[in-house]
């Protein structure tokens, strides 16, 4: 079993370089589906829901070389338009297949996608939407299977901005006729690194990141080089490690631009934030201040992915802070293991009221999510003492090596496998 050995309560000094984004990634590699020719996709961090899309590509006939940075994709013989249930169930971004397949095939035959268990994750949306563009489904035992015989171009609003919606309504329209309009559509940073990867290949698309995406419809998609952006969740989860332990990181190829929620809440901690264009420095003199209320919101609001980092952060903090989970409806399964820890929290369903405690102390502890078992990490860090973090395959979804990363910032940990 794998473990995460941290010996914690030392303040942080170092540099690392950000990892590419898995979020942006994982969209992007469905994306490459599109064309017949190659596509070279740089920055394509080594975790295992990339390698699960890279599974899931090879299963459907297509060539991927990969060398722990770069993939080069070839779709040239796709053979099938299927994906097996156990790739599918492995994490919930394999349903941006169904979009990339129709937009390419006209069919997609999937099983329900799955992910981090943060509520119930129905992909209602995603189904209403492409309904009204002409894609009829059938569901039989647990599999979907996807049809458009004919694309009925025309203007889509979603409900709520949710992000995969947005990203696979992109896929599906890339290659299509007409114009196509998503109003309320998500607009986090990684749906824009989508819309230039897609360009890149030739798709005419603008708007991402805006209130209003216009997809103009091609007919063929060519091969492109693109290089994925920073990953912005990775970059908080350092800068908040820096704000529970005390002192002073850097971190190299990030871009602060796309954290300008997360670093406002983070000043009113008492950290200096040095926000340079590529690059963010953070300096953190004494104990953290509380911030009052973190309210989570669809982009640019304060994301959910940094709830859980800030909270770990915030833990041993003067005074007390409101997290108010909005996205998600179980998303604060990190609370128990954090009390586990010695922190001083009132979980009431969505809400999680957290007052500083002087001091943690380390636990045995289990990940039970991602961002929920990377912030654990953070938590055991700043702790007195020894916490070993068990289930940490959820955390090797979304982070390159962890542990090699926190000891660049001077973190005592170490990865037990036996
Ligand atoms: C993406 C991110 C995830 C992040 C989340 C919110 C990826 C691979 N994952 O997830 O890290 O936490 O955005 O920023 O990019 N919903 C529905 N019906 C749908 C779709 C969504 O009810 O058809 C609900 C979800 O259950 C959730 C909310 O909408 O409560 C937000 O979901 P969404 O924005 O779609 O998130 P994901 O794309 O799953």
């Amino acid at each position: 079993m794998r473990r995460l050995a941290i010996y914690g309560g030392k303040p942080l000094k170092g540099e690392l370089t950000v990892q590419g984004s898995k979020n942006a990634a994982l969209p992007i590699l469905a994306a490459t589906l599109l064309s017949a020719e190659p596509c070279r996709v740089c920055n394509c961090p080594d975790l295992t829901d990339v390698h699960t899309a890279f599974q899931i590509l090879e299963g459907l006939g297509a060539r991927v070389d990969y060398n722990g940075f770069e993939a080069q994709i070839s779709s040239a013989n796709i053979r099938t338009p299927e994906i097996c249930d156990a790739l599918m169930c492995k994490m919930r971004s394999s349903v941006f297949f169904l979009g990339a397949m129709l937009s390419r095939f006209g069919k997609a035959k999937i099983g329900y996608p799955g992910g981090c268990a943060l509520g119930a994750r129905p992909i209602d949306l995603h189904i209403k939407a492409m309904e009204q563009l002409g894609v009829t489904f059938q569901e039989e035992a647990g599999t979907i299977t996807a049809t458009l015989s004919r694309f009925r171009q025309g203007t889509v609003r979603l409900a709520f901005p949710s992000v995969g919606a947005t990203e696979n309504l992109l896929l599906l329209c890339a290659i299509s006729k007409g114009e196509t309009v998503i109003l309320n559509p998500a607009k986090e940073p990684e749906i824009v690194d989508l819309q230039n990867f897609l360009n890149g290949m030739g798709a005419k698309i603008q708007g991402a990141g805006s209130d209003v995406i216009r997809i103009q419809g091609v007919h063929k998609l060519h091969g492109c080089s693109y290089r994925v952006m920073p990953d912005r969740v990775v970059a908080a989860t350092y800068a908040s490690a820096t704000v529970a332990c005390g002192g002073e990181t850097l971190l190299r190829q990030t871009n602060p631009e796309h954290l300008t929620s997360f670093l406002e809440v983070l000043k009113r901690t008492g950290a200096e934030v040095d926000a340079q264009k590529a690059q963010l420095r953070i300096v953190m003199k004494e104990r953290p201040y509380s911030v009052g209320m973190v309210k989570t919101l669809p982009y640019p609001g304060f994301p959910t992915d940094m709830q859980p980092l800030l909270m770990a952060a915030l833990l041993q903090a003067k005074g007390t802070t409101v997290f108010y989970e909005t996205i998600f409806e179980n998303r604060l399964r990190h609370v128990a293991d954090f009390q586990r820890m010695g922190a001083d929290i009132a979980a009431d369903g969505q809400i999680a009221t957290v007052t500083g405690v002087g001091q943690l102390h380390g636990a045995k502890v289990r990940a039970s999510d991602l961002r929920g078992g990377a912030a654990l990490a953070i938590a055991g860090l700043s702790a007195c003492g020894y916490t070993e973090i068990g289930d940490i395959g959820h955390i090797e979804r979304g982070y390159v090596h962890l542990e090699e990363q926190l000891r660049l910032l001077g973190g005592d940990v170490a990865l037990i496998e036996d």
